[in-house]
């Protein structure tokens, strides 16, 4: 069994992503710039936003953190998210999800020019990057196949169960997968709640990307000998063991399924800070970008 190192690979990128932007500035070129909305004071969401902050500098970026409380109106986010679109200092921009209740989610993300959409949620990106256009591939998705292919993994003609299927990670994840392209030419499978007979299935993988967000889903029963196991999860999980409260747990059964398959990704250190460098990599690739 070989562990994927989401971290070293992530520090690895970011350190092209640095010495890229160096060249730009070298070359008087604008030094790429993210903003970030955040809503309210979901633990998560601050986490996230933080690292995705964090991680600006440790690159090189310029960043921008636009914060407001939960009662804020759909309206002045829509505001907000306009000013954003016209304003040319930005590159790339992101809306950290969940919203409040009151807001649709749908509404803002398709209010964002989908030239500025490094998450690549907008309908325009999803649809563009899945009959294989120029587009911002969804960072999850990007992450997790950037990691298969600095394992150099093999994928062609595998058959991929992806175990989710939101619009984020599940479905995009599918697509790229089953893509004319490394990684990709797998036969994919999407397994869902409905699904019948799941662990049927799952024995049947080459390669299993778990994304439905249960913690310690995945046992070692439902899993194939020498599988490749993808974990998206990242719960937090009531412990008294650490000061926080709560550790981040994957949708795996790490120690029991670990020991049956060739690689596998841990939780955490696994497809997380993947998800943050593709969110890098996709701002840097904003300021270039030709739809
Ligand atoms: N919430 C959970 N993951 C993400 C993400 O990748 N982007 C945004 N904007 N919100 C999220």
């Amino acid at each position: 069994m070989e562990l994927i190192d989401g971290k070293a690979i992530s520090e690895a990128i970011k350190k092209e992503i640095s010495e890229e932007v160096q060249k730009r500035v070298q070359e008087g070129k604008k030094i790429p710039h993210l903003a970030a909305i955040l809503v309210g004071h979901d633990g998560g969401s601050e986490t996230y936003v933080a690292h995705k902050v964090k991680s600006c500098e440790q690159v090189g970026f310029k960043s921008t953190l636009i914060r407001f409380e939960d009662n804020v109106s759909e309206e002045e986010l829509l505001q907000t998210v306009e000013k954003l679109n016209n304003d040319d200092e930005i590159d790339g921009f992101i809306v950290q999800l969940p919203l409040p209740k009151h807001i649709s989610e749908q509404k803002i993300i398709e209010a964002i020019d989908y030239r500025k959409d490094v998450d690549g949620f907008h309908p325009i990106n999803v649809g563009r990057s899945s009959i294989g256009l120029t587009s911002f591939v969804s960072a999850t998705p990007a992450g997790i196949l950037e990691l298969l292919k600095r394992y150099n993994i093999e994928t062609s003609g595998k058959h991929c169960v992806v175990i989710g299927r939101s619009n984020i990670v599940g479905k995009p994840v599918a697509n790229l997968m089953m893509q004319k392209a490394y990684p990709g030419d797998a036969t994919v499978t999407v397994c869902h709640s409905r699904t019948k007979n799941l662990a049927d299935v799952t024995r049947q993988a080459d390669i299993i990307i778990a994304a439905l967000g249960q913690p310690e889903f995945l046992t070692a029963e439902m899993v194939k000998e020498g599988a490749v196991v993808i974990d998206v999860g990242t719960t937090r999980v009531p412990s008294d063991k650490t000061k926080s409260g709560w550790k981040l747990t994957g949708d795996v059964k790490f120690d029991e399924v670990a020991p049956k398959c060739s690689y596998i990704t841990p939780v955490p250190g696994g497809v997380g800070p993947m998800t943050i460098v593709s969110l890098l990599k996709n701002t840097l690739l904003a300021t270039e970008i030709e739809f």
